[in-house]
């Protein structure tokens, strides 16, 4: 007798087609991101920072738009809380602007503090755990120097125990800074965020004092608060070599890593500047940027490191370019387009196999040996959606987007990594820095009157938080 049983496609649907159900641990959280400037607006309430003066200079924002008064939500945030809430979410990201909580003679502006007092308030009544962001880019204009400063990173220590007094017995989780690199290198050296220069040995100095900043702050804070939960996120783009035997790709993939990653992952979990990444900046390292004691003040043991993640690129070596790049020791760079993968409104390919190689590489590396739990604190894209006034949004792409990165985030917990907090990088559509309002990233949109209109990926992404779930299409 045959043991071969027929299948009814009808009822049994070929496994390559039918959806993966995918379940997350219990207990997991899910939320989303936003940082102060990019949505709070009421800048007459606050001092000025680097990024209004940004604005400022004509041609730097792609819509000539400012951040005066975004999305409102310094006026808003009851309606925007109550939004999280109605989507299921059990974690916000947020950001404080410093120049709101601190006037430009040193005191302490209350009102300004108070602002984020009711904020955490209002999460903690609608049960949502506040995780607080202390540096979101948005420096005071009156700190002279800015990053270039070394007093600046004592300056940070002093503000983020001021906003750990008053909102400590409610925030546990705090984060000193959001990508780094971004105000180090993509700000210094590629001119392109604030303060707009572009001077290799600038970004270095910048860097440097930055990780001063998060690991002195994290000392201040852990004694403090020795039960609070503290950490850093870094921002992460794979760079892989068109020809992966061709030394040249090979080395203009490892420059980039050195600059955009292992500058900050090696100094915090190691203590040490690669010896590459030194070698490679020659003459634009700067002498006598690091003091005695730096190195270990950086490398402070914290608890949770924040990924935020939302793409990766095929790079191989070209001819050197004199164009500010934010790679200063990767001139040759060129990216190679891979035309096969789908583009985010950013330009941006989407490749969540990369995410997933990453989370392990990260977990096997450097958080693993050391005890650290990961936290995807961004993740998300920017979808050219219509214009809300012709109904509900319905972004399939943004939801395919999420589902492909929320799989990959599945398969590295599979794979051993300690990934407890998935936060989508939106809640809103918002102020997107050199871009201005053009792209949107929320799961939110606004109308100009700046109601909230929740796009079909809020209401997914909402089942699947109140789920623990994921369900994705075996096509992608
Ligand atoms: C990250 C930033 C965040 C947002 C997203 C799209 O680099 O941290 O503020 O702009 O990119």
């Amino acid at each position: 007798m045959s043991t071969v049983k027929t299948v009814d496609p009808e009822i049994s649907p070929d496994p390559a087609l039918s959806p993966q159900v995918l379940r997350f641990p219990a207990g997991f959280h899910w939320g989303t991101a936003t940082s102060s400037f990019q949505i709070e607006g009421a800048a007459e309430l606050r001092a000025p920072s680097i990024w209004d003066d940004f604005c400022r200079v004509p041609g730097t924002i792609a819509d000539g738009s400012d951040g005066l008064v975004a999305v409102d939500h310094y006026h808003r945030y009851r309606e925007d809380v109550a939004l999280m809430a109605s989507l299921g979410m059990d974690t916000y990201r947020f950001s404080v602007s410093w120049p709101r909580v601190l006037d430009p003679d040193g005191s302490t502006n209350a009102e300004g503090l108070g602002f984020y007092d009711a904020l955490v308030d209002e999460l903690c009544q609608a049960g949502i755990r506040p995780w607080l962001t202390l540096y979101h880019w948005d420096l005071p204009s009156y700190l002279p120097g800015g990053w270039l400063n070394r007093d600046t990173a004592s300056a940070f220590v002093d503000y983020a125990l001021r906003v750990h007094a008053v909102l400590g017995d409610r925030v546990r989780v705090w984060t000193t800074l959001n990508e780094p690199w971004c105000a180090s290198f993509l700000s210094f050296a590629g001119g392109a965020h604030a303060p707009g220069h572009t001077v290799p040995a600038e970004a270095y100095t910048a860097g440097h004092h930055l990780l001063l900043g998060h690991g002195w702050a994290t000392q201040a804070l852990r004694a403090a608060d020795p039960s609070a939960t503290l950490g850093l996120t870094l921002n992460f783009t794979p760079a892989h070599p068109a020809e992966p035997t061709d030394p040249d790709d090979l080395s203009v993939v490892r420059r980039i890593d050195g600059t955009a990653h292992r500058f900050f992952t090696d100094s915090v979990f190691r203590g040490e500047y690669p010896g590459d990444v030194v070698r490679d900046a020659g003459a634009s390292w700067p002498s006598g940027l690091v003091h005695d004691g730096d190195m270990a003040a950086i490398a402070t043991p914290f608890d949770v490191l924040g990924v935020n993640y939302y793409t990766s690129q095929l790079i191989r070596a070209g001819a050197p370019s004199e164009a500010p790049t934010p790679h200063p020791a990767a001139p040759d760079a060129v990216e190679v387009p891979r035309p096969a993968l789908p583009r985010t409104d950013m330009g941006w390919e989407v490749t969540p196999d990369a995410f997933r190689d990453l989370l392990v590489h990260l977990h096997e590396n450097y958080t693993g040996p050391s005890g650290v739990r990961l936290a995807i604190t961004e993740n998300g894209c920017a979808i050219d959606d219509p214009d809300p006034a012709q109904g509900p949004i319905d972004d399939v792409r943004r939801i395919e987007y999420l589902a492909t990165h929320l799989r990959a985030v599945h398969q590295a917990i599979e794979a051993g990594a300690a990934i407890d907090t998935y936060l989508a990088w939106s809640l809103i559509d918002n102020f997107e820095w050199a871009f201005g309002y053009q792209k949107r990233f929320g799961l939110v949109a606004v109308d100009p009157d700046l109601n909230r209109l929740p796009k079909a990926s809020a209401h997914w992404y909402g089942e699947v938080a109140r789920t623990d779930t994921l369900c994705v299409p075996q096509a992608h």
